[in-house]
């Protein structure tokens, strides 16, 4: 039979991320048609759980798009950034680099500010950019998964709206797992997706629109169908998406966000979530050689991202991922490339721990453990 041979790994990547088995039952809920009042008994609760998650942002809908992360990112330039717009994308990595692209190949008018990787957003570096650009929107990543930096949502958003520009946020790896901060923020659009600390598979793309940023896209020309917020939020508004859902991932979505609501309860998925970034910053500790990438204060509760010590390297990382899946694990050998750029440089790579979702940090320690003593048999 197709699929007998498939291995059963835990997976500690950064996304897609391990399924509890209650989500991976639902897959096996009924189907459904979207414009059917089956389709509100879903979606209704699915709406209703997002806006907890987020802390019930005043003035904010959540909207589900087909797609992925990079569907509502895009979604978010093509509606919020005009022809005379100036867009500046703020980037700390790989993921902050991918809102510029998309900006660039959408046709907007768009300059980069980037920081080091493993460094935060510097306030006074930011400061001076909005000064010398005069940006109208600002884009700009709330967790950072190609280095694990968490970057200060709210304190960002204030040097942005204080030089008069709207910005716009990357939540996709942390958005349940974490505060998004989207009422204090108060960006014009908050982006995430399913597959990352919301703790189930890929195939959505989740945004919280505010009005102002309806009035801001009425304003912007060729938005595209399903990149437009306008249209996908008119079908938000009645509960259902612009177009067809993937209903198995609803009817996971349906049972995951009731769990994380109303059994593990918001407040305790986000103390267990740092709870583990406490935990792997601990074992960098006992690792000689290896150390923590990215600014202290500011590292990802849903990741962490380890410097490797001098005799490491991509292909011995590669080997690590063979024998860790010998152990039953998916190892994420680091951000292809960072690394490459690192060894370009004469300098070592970087290794990723997803912890994100439905990792428990039991789990967590036993997965260090076994990392540890596989990476001890590098030398
Ligand atoms: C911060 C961030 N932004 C955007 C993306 C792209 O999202 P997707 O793969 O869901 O399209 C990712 C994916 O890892 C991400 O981590």
């Amino acid at each position: 039979m197709i699929g007998e041979d498939f291995a059963e790994l835990k997976l500690f990547i950064t996304g897609p991320i391990l399924l509890r088995d209650e989500v991976r039952q639902a897959g096996l809920l009924p189907e459904f048609g979207h414009r059917d009042a089956e389709n509100s008994k879903r979606f209704v609760p699915i709406m209703e759980n997002l806006l907890t998650i987020a802390g019930n942002p005043e003035g904010y809908t959540p909207v589900i798009f087909n797609g992925s992360g990079t569907n509502a990112l895009e979604a978010s330039v093509r509606s919020l950034v005009s022809d005379s717009d100036t867009v500046l994308n703020v980037s700390v990595g790989a993921f902050g680099d991918l809102f510029h692209k998309l900006a660039v190949v959408n046709g907007k008018k768009a300059m980069q500010l980037r920081f080091p990787y493993g460094k935060t957003i510097d306030p006074e570096v930011l400061e001076e950019a909005m000064k010398e650009h005069r940006p109208d929107v600002v884009t700009f990543t709330h967790n950072e998964t190609s280095t694990g930096v968490e970057n200060d949502v709210v304190a960002i958003c204030e040097i942005i709206r204080a030089h008069g520009a709207q910005p716009i946020i990357d939540g996709v790896s942390i958005f349940g797992g974490a505060p998004s901060f989207i009422d204090e923020a108060k960006p014009l659009m908050y982006c995430t997706s399913t597959q990352k600390s919301l703790g189930l598979p890929a195939g959505f793309g989740i945004v919280f629109l505010c009005d102002e940023a309806l009035e801001k896209a009425e304003k912007v020309a060729n938005r595209g169908y399903t990149t437009d917020i306008i249209a996908q939020m008119s079908k938000a508004r009645l509960k259902q998406t612009l177009t067809t859902p993937n209903g198995t991932l609803v009817n996971q979505m349906c049972v995951q966000l009731d769990y994380i609501v109303n059994e593990e309860t918001v407040q305790a998925r986000f103390q267990r979530h740092e709870k583990m970034r406490d935990i792997a910053v601990k074992w960098a500790g006992t690792m000689d050689g290896y150390e923590l990438f990215a600014q202290e204060g500011y590292r990802s509760p849903t990741m962490t991202s380890f410097k490797t010590p001098a005799h490491m390297t991509i292909d011995r990382l590669k080997e690590v991922k063979e024998l860790m899946r010998e152990h039953g694990y998916l190892f994420d050998p680091g951000y292809g490339k960072i690394n490459k750029e690192l060894a370009e440089v004469g300098d070592s790579p970087i290794f990723r721990v997803g912890h994100m979702g439905d990792i428990m940090p039991a789990m967590l320690e036993e997965y260090l453990g076994v990392l540890g003593s596989v990476l001890g048999s590098f030398s």
